[in-house]
């Protein structure tokens, strides 16, 4: 490795990220750990379980201090790791049926055992087997003792899918940590390292699906699936699977005809079916394992199934007969809208788009089909309420897509720990069958049974050498893995590993930087959009303050703010009836003026400026409130940092603290134009006269 590219990597860079390893805090705790972490033992040669093993070594030799063996000297403890048939037959009734049956397919037993002098992590498959070794040196790095160690833990999902936006060309569309490391201009990446590194990551945290190209698929990437370029899909593939993870693929509905030389894309034609079914098969033929398609049809520009006059279900099951031969799945997205509709034409309604399109189908897909759903209705605000289509698709395999990436959230310049909103969403009540039926149990199938489950999420990963451009951003998506393992999982303790893992053990540090992270959802929430409204964005590259940005725009966004009054009227009486997607007291609750909460206000409704909200204030003021608040707020997130200074490694305090300094500066960008916007509209004055332009 050149001195350009280890430094690169270095410990102060954050490329470690949470593999850190940092070195245990010295006392009678770490003696224990050594005096199980000195040997590993290992039995199996497969791949996963010897990347397994490598890890455990590399986690333990770098925390613990010490060098280790890979076998046991007599009367030495050591760990051992290995599937539970491998295990069984060496160390008789170690794990028994029921700890088999607790694991599942890919969760894994810890366990102990002062009786065979060894602590060992067995698993139904050799990737429960890595998760396990993962949880273990998580384990050590958050400074727990393991001299006593019996857990089960199996994942709740499913799918735990990470989407790539990146594109062949190097860029990735709503990517904020520099350019691809999967792909620079038109080819694959060489640095290997990398993408192992990547891999280690990925399964650190339990993800098992990947997606590596845009959901935009443009000309270059229509040929991923062809003999161009399928041996270096296969070569990625093949890295990916070792930590587990099968490799899946965007595709171009309009293949047949761009790639295929046929007249047509229809998904009733034989040719085209044929075309799909046999393309398939050669894709198999070069990655056996392959997960499936992801599909965007029929929005934003995209081809799709319309333009045959077929419905989405007609289009996802012609490409999951094609797959279903070979075990693989088609991912549809449900983010299909008009975005050509003209503001001026009030009856249109971005927001009921999905619900309207998707619930009709219900029941229709294949078994191996299963549709991608956007946690919101919109796209990714800040806040939104939950996607109505959560609840209502009860025939029908679904996953929920969030947004890792800070498209509308401060696109890693700002610090937004998403975590507690994505929790928020998962806890969300649908009603769905008139019970309790929150988001996350529809979402890991156990609500209905669906086959196919779990969650997808666009990632935040770039080049940069901390992956995320802001280091704390890490945290969204180590957040991410954890939560899509495991949704009872606190937002608190995963920020909480994550620091603990990335940064430091010292309590200290560890306290401010939690309180950085827990605070900084609803900061950003209070500088920019207000009372649930979204957007206010610039065009295009959503970064920064445009009240009007999106307003005579065709995308379908607005917030209809005059010198009255502003919001979106979506009740059923006089506005879009949106609202009335919704089931049980939700559709009731939103619907009112009285019920609906404050934060979601303007999204249901359009209320005058004097509007008294539950808060007690009118509308106008909490808007003037909270932009001065938040802006004092972002200011302290920068004061607090600032005291860490020499108590963690400089280059990780420096970069965090430069795009703080940003966000605080920028922050009083959002105040200023959003006050001044909606001061000269209303022309009512700040009742305590503060500066507004
Ligand atoms: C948003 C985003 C686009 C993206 C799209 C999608 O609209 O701005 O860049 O392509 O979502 O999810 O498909």
């Amino acid at each position: 490795m050149n001195e350009n590219a280890s430094k690169h990597k270095s410990a102060e860079s954050g490329y470690r990220a949470w593999l850190s390893y940092n070195k245990a805090l010295p006392g009678a705790q770490l003696e224990k750990n050594r005096q199980w972490g000195g040997a590993i033992v290992s039995l199996e040669e497969q791949e996963t379980i010897q990347a397994a093993a490598a890890e455990l070594k590399l986690g333990l030799e770098a925390m613990l201090g010490h060098s280790v063996s890979a076998s046991a000297e007599q009367g030495q403890r050591y760990i051992t790791l290995g599937t539970f048939a491998a295990l069984n037959v060496r160390y008789q009734g170690l794990f028994s049926e029921k700890d088999i049956r607790a694991a599942k397919a890919e969760g894994f037993v810890i366990r102990t055992s002062h009786a065979h002098s060894c602590l060992a992590i067995g698993a139904a498959s050799p990737a429960g087997v890595l998760y396990g070794v993962f949880h273990l040196l998580r384990l050590i790095g958050t400074g727990a003792a393991i001299d006593e160690l019996d857990l089960v833990s199996a994942p709740v999902n499913g799918l735990r899918m990470i989407n790539h936006w990146d594109n062949f060309d190097g860029s990735i569309e709503r990517g904020y940590a520099g350019n691809s490391f999967l792909y620079t201009n038109n080819r694959f990446t060489k640095d290997q390292e990398r993408l192992r590194d990547y891999a280690r990551m990925m399964a650190s945290v339990g993800i098992n699906a990947i997606v590596i190209n845009n959901v935009n698929v443009h000309q270059e990437e229509t040929l991923f699936i062809t003999s161009t370029y399928l041996p270096q899909v296969a070569k990625l593939a093949a890295i990916f699977r070792v930590y587990g993870i099968r490799l899946y693929l965007s595709i171009n509905f309009a293949s047949p005809i761009q790639i295929g030389g046929l007249v047509t894309a229809d998904p009733l034609d034989q040719k085209v079916q044929a075309w799909w079914s046999n393309k398939a098969s050669e894709i198999y033929a070069a990655i056996p394992d392959f997960g499936g398609f992801l599909v965007k049809a029929d929005s934003e520009n995209r081809p799709g199934p319309f333009t045959y006059d077929r419905d989405h279900a007609e289009g996802a099951n012609m490409l999951a007969q094609a797959l279903e031969p070979h075990g693989g799945i088609v991912i549809w997205r449900c983010f299909v809208y008009n975005c050509k509709q003209d503001w001026r034409d009030r009856t249109t309604d971005r927001a009921r788009a999905a619900y309207d399109h998707f619930k009709p189908l219900d029941g229709r897909f294949n078994d191996n089909v299963v549709l991608q759903i956007k946690n919101g209705p919109l796209d990714f605000q800040v806040r939104e309420p939950v996607s109505p289509l959560f609840g209502a698709l009860e025939h029908t395999n679904q996953l929920i897509e969030f947004q890792i990436t800070q498209e509308y959230t401060g696109q890693q310049r700002h610090l937004c720990y998403l975590v507690p909103q994505w929790k928020e969403i998962l806890e969300f009540n649908t009603y769905a069958e008139g019970k309790q039926a929150p988001v996350k149990r529809i979402v890991d199938g156990s609500l209905w049974g669906n086959s196919i489950n779990g969650m997808a999420a666009v990632t935040n990963v770039g080049a940069d050498s901390n992956w995320s451009g802001h280091l704390l951003a890490q945290a969204n998506l180590y957040g991410y893995g954890r939560l899509a393992w495991n949704p009872e999982l606190t937002s608190e303790q995963i920020a909480s590993e994550w620091i603990q893992l990335t940064l430091t053990l010292d309590t200290a540090v560890h306290d401010v930087a939690l309180g950085l992270l827990m605070d900084s959802w609803s900061i950003y929430e209070s500088y920019t959009a207000p009372l649930g409204i979204g957007w206010m964005v610039n065009p295009d590259h959503h970064y920064g303050p445009n009240v009007d940005g999106y307003e005579y725009s065709p995308w379908g966004t607005y917030h209809f703010a005059d010198n009255n009054g502003l919001g979106v009227d979506r009740t059923v009486q006089t506005g879009t009836g949106y609202s009335a997607q919704y089931m049980g007291t939700n559709a009731e609750v939103y619907n009112s003026l009285e019920h609906c909460p404050d934060e979601l206000l303007l999204f249901f409704h359009h209320v005058p400026y004097t509007h008294v909200l539950h808060s007690g204030k009118t509308v106008i003021q909490h808007i003037y409130d909270t932009h001065f608040e938040g802006v004092e707020r972002a200011a302290q997130l920068l004061a607090a940092w600032s005291t860490l200074k020499g108590q963690l490694e400089e280059g990780l305090y420096l970069q965090v603290e430069e795009r703080l300094r940003e966000q605080a500066r920028h922050a009083e960008e959002w105040r200023d134009q959003i006050n001044t916007y909606f001061l000269r509209k209303s022309g009512i004055e700040d009742e305590h006269h503060r500066k507004i332009y």
